[in-house]
């Protein structure tokens, strides 16, 4: 990856990548927020909001998953800029900096702002936020199967010296069905598979 950072221009495209050296304008907020209509446990009201399209399709996978027998709960959605602007500072006090951003992103960082992204869980796992669940049978399944409803984990086991963070098997991006069954075929992270096709 370069080290030149940039402002992202066009931060409503389905397919932005966002990471270190990408940042989304602190204003960005997306214009089709929805609630969510899938099982839950969020701090706060604009955690439950995805994008439109994001959040079909969420709706799709939780179904589909429960058919099987794997419950999700969404717990964390679209995030402000200033949300993560306190999340982060919060994090820093607490741990330092440098540790804090190998698992919580800048303000303007953030997959979250783009109301593409939701952490989920699991009730066996108390809900909770944990590279555990990786290990558990609906972690298996959400890492395999989460792209045919067009998501992807974005930041998979031992790719911290790509994406600049540390394993999060609950974190999921939506791209669309078409370009997360790429992207999961690729068996690449999305930064590498964006430079590699989209350029940059
Ligand atoms: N935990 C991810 C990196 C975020 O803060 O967006
Ligand atoms: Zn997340």
């Amino acid at each position: 990856m370069s080290s030149i950072k940039i402002i992202i221009k066009n931060p409503e495209r389905i397919d932005v990548l966002v990471n270190k050296k990408r940042s989304l304008p602190a204003n960005y907020i997306p214009t089709d927020l929805v609630n969510i209509e899938v099982l839950h446990k969020v701090e706060k009201a604009e955690s439950k909001m995805l994008r439109k399209e994001a959040a079909a399709a969420l709706t799709e996978l939780f179904v589909v998953a429960k058919l099987g027998g794997f419950e999700f709960w969404a717990i964390s959605g679209f995030r402000s800029y200033d949300r993560q602007l306190y999340l982060f500072k919060e994090y820093a006090k607490k741990h330092g900096e440098e540790k804090a951003n190998r698992f919580s992103a800048r303000p303007g960082q953030s997959e979250h702002q783009t109301g593409l992204t939701m952490d989920v869980s699991i009730p066996s796992l108390d809900y909770k936020l944990v590279e555990k669940l990786g290990e558990t049978p609906e972690g298996k399944w959400l890492a395999y199967n989460a792209h045919i409803y067009g998501f992807i984990i974005r930041y998979p086991k031992g790719t911290e010296h790509i994406t600049g963070y540390q394993y999060e098997p609950w974190h999921i991006r939506y791209l669309g069905k078409n370009l997360a069954r790429k992207v999961f075929e690729s068996k690449l992270t999305y930064d590498e598979y964006y430079s590699r096709f989209f350029g940059v």
